[in-house]
């Protein structure tokens, strides 16, 4: 036997191979467990498995084989270079991820500290949360440290301070390091919503946050084809135990098609990520420059207020910008009816470009003055940038716009 120390292999070899074993034997890639339960050769060996002393799938709302195989990857890519092990599970859909990390963390009588410009959804979640379940929901807005230290030192009960970074849609970053150092101090955990950046641009990892939310729907699936999301956490005995429990209780992990197509997008992710970014900073420089719009959101742009900390935080600064129309909700709605290349539709993260009106459709759920109050303004239009020739992409939205 070998004894030469073999070097660990790249994160694009990991993502873009099925390592194959013994429990897929002789297929290149693995195939689709369309099973919804799996069978044992003998009664000692069933009682075995269910009795926890013998690993294997008892049925597929528990676990299947395609969802091990891409929370495998996504373990791997969430602490790459990194010298920690996370645990990661797959779910139905990025808000079934999101909702198992609330239920599992927050009991009640606890509060969780939030941004007040996240994903629509998680507002309305959180929201409704608080009312039938008795958590204290208290928004800040998480560049101004000292009140949330103030928030956190007033309130004892504060769980879990929810970050979202860059956020959806105002594209704000918040210092993950400054805000996981905060938290420890007064006992409390952090969960970053990493769905933007995906792990191929930013580790929250390593900046010391506890957990990592995904909706899997966007850049990880990459292509639109379908619904998934991920809850990843560095205490691997809590999501072994706590948040498996919810996930087999309310029967929200992905089915073996979902995860087989998030497993052909994840081989791809670092080479779209990549184009993403480009295609989005080059739209992001010419819409600047632009009469008709009074400011870009974009983190890789110098005149966006966390170019620094994006730059110190990230790899590259992603595929969706924002922009705010100087004609507000009229020319919002105009350009809409107007674009003909990009697709307008509420989702975001897959090849080709999307656009739409946060006003009146992510975020249409969420209280006006909330979203006002986070830069979600009547004027404001968030694209997210797809990896097409970009002539194209400008060529659409200045006709657009004009
Ligand atoms: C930042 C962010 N987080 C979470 C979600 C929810 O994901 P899903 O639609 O997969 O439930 C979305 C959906 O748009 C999102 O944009």
């Amino acid at each position: 036997m070998s004894t030469r120390k073999t070097k660990p292999i790249g994160l694009s070899s990991i993502l873009s191979r099925d390592e194959m074993n013994d429990k897929h034997p002789g297929t290149h890639t693995v195939p689709i467990y369309q099973s919804s339960t799996f069978i044992y050769e003998s009664a000692e060996k069933a009682q075995q498995v269910f009795r926890g002393e013998e690993e294997a799938y008892i049925y597929s709302r528990w676990s299947h084989p395609n969802a091990e195989l891409v929370e495998k990857k996504m373990e791997q890519l969430e602490c790459y270079g990194l010298d920690l092990k996370a645990k990661a599970l797959v779910f139905s859909s990025g808000m079934a991820a999101i909702s198992a990390l609330f239920q599992s963390v927050l009991k009640r009588g606890d509060a969780v500290i939030a941004q007040g410009n996240i994903y629509g959804t998680t507002v309305d979640y959180l929201n409704h949360y608080s009312k039938e379940w008795g958590v204290e929901v208290l928004y800040a807005d998480l560049k101004n440290l000292k009140d949330v230290e103030a928030l956190l030192r007033q309130k004892q009960n504060v769980r879990l301070v929810y970050i979202e970074t860059p956020s959806n849609p105002t594209l704000q970053c918040y210092d993950l390091s400054k805000l996981s150092g905060l938290a420890k101090k007064y006992r409390a955990l952090t969960a970053v919503d990493n769905t933007f950046a995906t792990p191929y641009l930013q580790q929250p990892f390593k900046w010391g946050i506890d957990f990592i939310v995904h909706s899997g729907t966007k850049y990880l699936n990459g292509h639109g084809t379908g619904l998934s999301g991920f809850l990843v956490g560095r205490n691997t005995g809590f999501i072994k135990k706590e948040v498996w429990k919810i996930r087999k209780l309310n029967g929200t992990i992905a089915t073996a098609f979902e995860c087989w197509l998030l497993n052909n997008g994840l081989k791809t992710l670092p080479l779209r990520m990549e184009q993403h970014s480009k295609n989005a900073l080059f739209i992001a420089r010419a819409l600047e420059k632009h009469p008709a719009i009074a400011k870009v959101h974009y983190p890789g742009l110098k005149s966006h207020d966390d170019f620094n900390l994006a730059k110190k935080q990230m790899r590259l600064s992603g595929g969706v910008l924002s922009f705010e129309l100087k004609g507000g909700n009229k020319a919002a709605q105009k350009l809409m009816n107007k674009i003909r290349f990009c697709k307008l539709t509420a989702s975001l993260g897959t090849t080709d470009t999307l656009l739409q009106h946060p006003a009146s459709m992510s975020h249409y759920f969420v209280p006006k003055t909330q979203r006002e109050q986070f830069g979600i303004t009547d004027g404001l239009i968030r694209l997210s940038v797809g990896i097409e020739n970009t002539e194209d992409i400008l060529e659409d939205i200045l006709q657009a716009i004009k």
